[in-house]
């Protein structure tokens, strides 16, 4: 695949510019919770490319893990993390993760998350799989709402941070020594602007969206993780996607998650037949680690012939369920399921990216300057398969250690960070024309039609997440795999071929280099493991592969 450093040509000199101390891109938990716990000194700005509250982290629904209960330490929740992770986690991330997720709450109700109390006021704690101990504080079953709707409200009210909704972020500027800014085009106006800064954090998601069914919204195409790579940036752990087991199987909807809380408080999952299935795979039963779950609910579909199994809550009364889960009560009601009375028909969809652009425990890039944080990030907290409800967790601790950065970062002397600026500008380096970037559409090209259009990049969206869906999906093997490797290259020339500056045809560009990444790495490890499972090397093999697959752009 021939990838260009930057999408579109440009010369940094013509382009108008905006100077901040930080500029975070993206606006889930992760990019918000960064901005608010900088010092108030530091001028932020958050681009996010479309409106603020559109994230995956506004659609979590079972909550955030921490170990309050007597019973319960971070000791434990840490061995729950690593065990889930099958042999990848990042040791000193995680134990960053489990130490420091108590204070980070507080913070979160002191800035006003109105998490679900018991009656004496201590927070309520529910279960989720492959937790040991209850530890999983919510809000009902909308958890990622309160906690986004209020960092929201709370960074609505600084004045230090600026918000740039339906801003697209094109590519990263870098130098020779770091990262500097960031090229984006505001959808509104359409001008493209370059965003100067000295700290730059990724904060932008995942890349389920690379799946046609996932319970991401539409925005996570993995632009953070593409800027990034194509910027040299290291990503690592991209064979690792994590699929929920459990969401809704409708005519209508495949992407609506039923929260592992809901396993949680009980519910048990049956085949077409009516039989319960999990005991037989794992001592956890539903509770079992997601891989294994999902796994069993897939071979479950093909022995029985169906596309979904079943969730089973009836034995919950109607009122318990509709103040627990008003949210899925009343969703699955609008299909025509009253889950006190039916089973929910469910299937697994994708859910989370493991892989991302490789952090330290601090948050650093390999490139200076450079942060990332959340779902766009791995910092080895989730191994080959994530904890439920340590992704919101992640967010928050990450991003509050990423805030120390660029709160330290912002005391740089001003006149010698404005001096490395202005040797951006008039240097040829950033005039930049690379031959195969046709950026510029002409009115011929228009008539001509072979310039790709929006539509046609949409097409070929669906054609990519269908791909991906039947080939990179649950269950891999080496044959699939080639297939889907020779087709993904099919498309990127069509589409690099006859380019385009529309944003669906740049977002397609960046699920194609990744989707290449991820069959890559699936490709090279040669075992199963966690959320990679591979039917032609069915078993882990810890002395090839206990190890991570590191992709670079050379
Ligand atoms: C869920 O509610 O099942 C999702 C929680 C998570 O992904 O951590």
């Amino acid at each position: 695949m021939n990838i260009n450093r930057y999408l579109l040509d440009f010369d940094l000199s013509h382009i108008e510019k905006e100077y901040h101390d930080a500029i975070i891109i993206g606006s889930g938990i992760a990019g918000v919770y960064t901005a608010l716990q900088a010092s108030p000194d530091v001028e932020i700005a958050i681009l996010t490319k479309e409106s603020i509250d559109i994230s995956s982290s506004v659609l979590a629904q079972g909550g955030i893990a921490v170990s309050l209960d007597k019973e319960d330490s971070p000791s434990l929740h840490f061995k729950d993390t690593i065990y889930a992770g099958a042999g990848l986690c990042d040791e000193k991330s995680v134990w960053a993760l489990v130490n420091e997720a108590q204070e980070n709450i507080e913070q979160l109700c002191y800035y006003g998350v109105n998490f679900d109390r018991k009656s004496n006021k201590e927070l309520s704690l529910t279960r989720e799989g492959a937790h040991s101990k209850n530890r999983i504080i919510h809000t009902k079953d909308s958890t990622g709402k309160e906690v986004c709707d209020t960092l929201i409200r709370q960074v609505r009210t600084r004045t230090n941070v600026k918000i740039k909704e339906r801003t697209f972020v094109i590519d990263l500027l870098t130098d020779s020594t770091k990262c500097f800014g960031v090229l984006a085009v505001s959808e509104d106006s359409g001008i493209i602007k370059a965003y100067i800064a000295k700290s730059i954090v990724c904060a932008t998601g995942g890349y389920g969206q690379l799946y046609s069914n996932t319970t991401n919204p539409v925005v996570t195409t993995g632009d953070g993780l593409a800027v990034a790579y194509r910027a040299g940036a290291e990503l690592t752990d991209m064979e690792f996607v994590q699929f929920h087991p459990t969401v809704l199987y409708h005519p209508e909807n495949k992407n609506f998650l039923i929260s592992e809380a809901v396993r949680g408080e009980g519910a048990l999952l049956v085949n077409e037949e009516g039989k319960r299935f999990m005991p037989e795979y794992h001592e956890l039963a539903e509770l079992a680690p997601r891989d294994i779950v999902s796994r069993a609910i897939f071979e479950e579909m093909q022995k029985t012939d169906s596309k979904h199994v079943y969730l089973d809550i009836t034995h919950r009364s109607k009122e318990y369920l509709e103040n627990r889960f008003p949210n899925i009560y009343s969703t699955c009601l609008r299909y025509g399921i009253d889950i006190s009375k039916d089973r929910i028909p469910v299937a697994p969809a994708e859910h989370y990216c493991m892989g991302g652009i490789k952090t330290d425990d601090l948050g650093r890039t390999n490139i200076k300057g450079l942060f990332a944080c959340g779902e766009a990030a791995c910092n080895g907290i989730h191994g080959a398969n994530r904890l439920a409800s340590n992704s919101l967790l992640e967010g928050l601790v990450f991003g509050e250690r990423i805030a120390k950065q660029i709160s330290k970062e912002c005391n740089i002397k001003e006149s010698e960070h404005l001096q490395s600026l202005k040797n951006y500008e008039n240097n040829e380096q950033f005039v930049i024309k690379s031959p195969s970037n046709k950026a510029k559409q002409t009115e011929g090209d228009k008539e001509g039609g072979i310039i790709i259009n929006k539509e046609k990049a949409n097409t070929l969206r669906a054609t990519l997440q269908r791909l991906m869906t039947s080939k990179v999906g649950i269950v891999r093997t080496k044959k699939r795999l080639l297939d889907a490797q020779d087709k993904i290259k099919e498309i990127y020339r069509e589409v690099i071929k006859q380019g385009n500056d529309a944003q669906e045809v740049m977002e397609l560009i960046n699920m194609l280099q990744l989707a290449r990444l991820v069959v890559e790495s699936a490709l090279e490890r040669t075992e199963s493991r966690g959320a990679h499972y591979r039917s032609d090397y069915p078993k882990t093999d810890d002395i090839m592969w206990k190890k991570n697959i590191l992709k670079v752009l050379k």
